[in-house]
């Protein structure tokens, strides 16, 4: 993502409601090669411009978090070329960006298990994470070897054992305190929710996070999601009326 000026967000939307923090399942990658007579991995390839359009979209609007689902602990079950070009984009993004991402204050966040990774990837995204730990402007949360019930069973399982070890009264634990154990620890929880690709499903993604989050699907393909798009999906946001659970006093 190059420096560039900041363009204004597009009219229609109205800039003191926006949502804070937007994360998105990113879907349609294998659909959207297979109509071109391609394979499955250049619809990936593809879907790493949209990434980087969408970064940018993300911080012209003064968005303040976006969490990509990039890997999930399920995708492991698909073919082994496929599972390996996945994780060399990543690489590969991750690599090409990090400049970008220290110039233009955005800082790098991992939500998932890296060590489970291989250690060449692990290793980068540690490095990246480090360099752009002090920025501020834009949080780039990649949920990468992420599933929202193994991040919730990781997240019982350290707290049982800061129990068990008398760190944590078990009767003053709370919402707060729970969040403190997930892979998001220090990130607001998602105001929008966007997934590409038509379906309509979550998909084992922030299980935790996404009580209150405003849901929107979009019948477009990953790789042509641009910035027009995201707009369309914030004006379909700011048209909502958010009571989490209570009553409505707007
Ligand atoms: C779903 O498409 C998409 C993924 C499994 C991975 C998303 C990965 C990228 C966009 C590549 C690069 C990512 C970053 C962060 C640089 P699908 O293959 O399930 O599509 P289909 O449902 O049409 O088969």
């Amino acid at each position: 993502m190059k420096a560039s000026r900041r363009a204004e967000p597009p009219p229609r939307l109205d800039p003191t409601r926006l949502p804070r923090h937007v994360a998105i399942i990113m879907d349609g990658n294998g659909r959207w090669a297979r109509r071109r007579g391609l394979p499955r991995t250049e619809g990936h390839r593809a879907g790493r411009e949209a990434v980087r359009r969408t970064l940018e979209a993300c911080r012209d609007l003064s968005i303040e978090y976006l969490t990509l689902y990039a890997f999930s602990t399920e995708n492991w079950r698909r073919p082994a070329d496929e599972v390996e070009e996945l994780l060399l984009l990543l690489h590969e993004f991750v690599a090409a960006e990090a400049d970008d991402l220290e110039r233009n204050g955005i800082r790098l966040h991992i939500s998932g298990d890296l060590d489970h990774l291989p250690e060449a990837i692990a290793a980068k995204l540690r490095e990246v994470m480090a360099r752009t730990c002090g920025n501020t402007r834009l949080v780039l949360n990649c949920a990468l070897n992420y599933g929202g019930r193994a991040e919730l069973l990781q997240a019982v399982r350290r707290l049982a054992e800061d129990a068990a070890a008398g760190r944590v009264a078990p009767a003053a634990i709370d919402d707060a305190t729970f969040a403190r154990y997930l892979y998001t620890d220090g990130l607001p929880d998602p105001d929008l929710l966007i997934r590409t690709g038509g379906e309509q499903r979550i998909s084992n993604f922030l299980l935790w996070q996404i009580a209150y989050t405003e849901l929107y699907f979009s019948d477009v393909y990953w790789p042509d999601f641009d910035a027009t798009h995201l707009a369309a999906a914030v004006e379909a946001f700011q048209g909502r009326r958010r009571r989490f659970g209570g009553v409505d006093v707007g």
